[in-house]
């Protein structure tokens, strides 16, 4: 399972491959969620809330978020995030760690969102699955999922390995130096990122982080037989979604 573990949690907002492309558009980004949003009850569950960068925007427009997610240093940094928003704002905010596979509510959703990645950070097709069931389990009948998730490099699907570099600086004015080695396991469908984060002071290498993060990419038929299995009917499926590098999809509990 991707963890999103205290350093990944700290730099994710400022971090290539991660938050830095979304915060940069947040509003085309978080667009097919607030279209789907609009009519319907303001009461949501959020699977994978991860920094808040869905979250903070909907409960500003006066949405009620129950937000799950799995790391309590993700959950620590849309913490920070809500102090400086109104009390109003903070109080739409329900924050609660847990594992959104075995999430179970005793009041029924009309809609679950999850922002970019929750399902592909879950590195097996039976963990995926379980997911999908959780989000029928947790909505009403007729209830929607709206759901967003970036595709790996179809290159290194096909057998190519790859290596990319990338500088950056995080809120707090660090400098880093990433480099990621993509792999892929075409049979299992999992791409993995082996990623060094190199901090840099003065022009000098003072340290690295290492992280290994695991994605199962899914296709675009498969996600939809997933979803028929599990008992939901696929109404949108964007695959232009952010120039191409994602999938938006909207799907109906039936
Ligand atoms: C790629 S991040 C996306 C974060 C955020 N939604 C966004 O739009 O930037 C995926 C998030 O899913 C969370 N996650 C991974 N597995 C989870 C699980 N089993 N249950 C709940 N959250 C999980 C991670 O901790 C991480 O915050």
């Amino acid at each position: 399972m991707v963890s999103y573990e205290k350093f990944i949690a700290d730099i994710y907002d400022s971090s290539p491959f991660f938050g830095q492309g979304k915060a940069r558009e947040l509003e085309k980004f978080n667009a097919p969620y607030f279209r789907h949003l609009r009519d319907r009850p303001k009461r949501v569950l959020e699977f994978g809330s991860g920094t808040g960068m869905l979250t903070v925007p909907l409960a500003r427009a006066g949405y009620r978020l129950d937000s799950v997610d799995i790391s309590s240093f993700m959950h620590d940094v849309l913490s920070r995030k809500l102090q400086t928003e109104s009390e109003a704002v903070r109080q739409n905010v329900n924050q609660i760690v847990a594992d959104a596979t075995t999430f179970s509510s005793s009041e029924p959703y009309q809609t679950i969102v999850m922002p970019e990645g929750i399902l592909i950070a879950l590195p097996s097709d039976m963990l995926q699955m379980a997911l999908l069931r959780s989000c029928h389990r947790n909505l009403a009948e007729g209830g929607m999922i709206l759901i967003d998730f970036f595709q790996p490099y179809y290159r290194v699907i096909l057998g190519e390995t790859k290596t990319d570099f990338s500088r950056f600086h995080t809120l707090e004015g660090d400098t880093y130096i990433m480099r990621v080695d993509f792999s892929n396991d075409s049979y299992t469908q999992i791409q993995h990122w082996h990623v060094t984060y190199t901090k840099i002071v003065d022009g000098n290498e003072v340290g690295s982080t290492v992280v290994d993060l695991d994605f199962r990419y899914v296709f675009y038929s498969e996600i939809k037989l997933m979803l028929e299995i599990v008992g939901f009917r696929v109404i949108e499926l964007d695959v232009e979604f952010a120039e191409h590098r994602g999938f938006f999809l909207a799907a109906q509990k039936i």
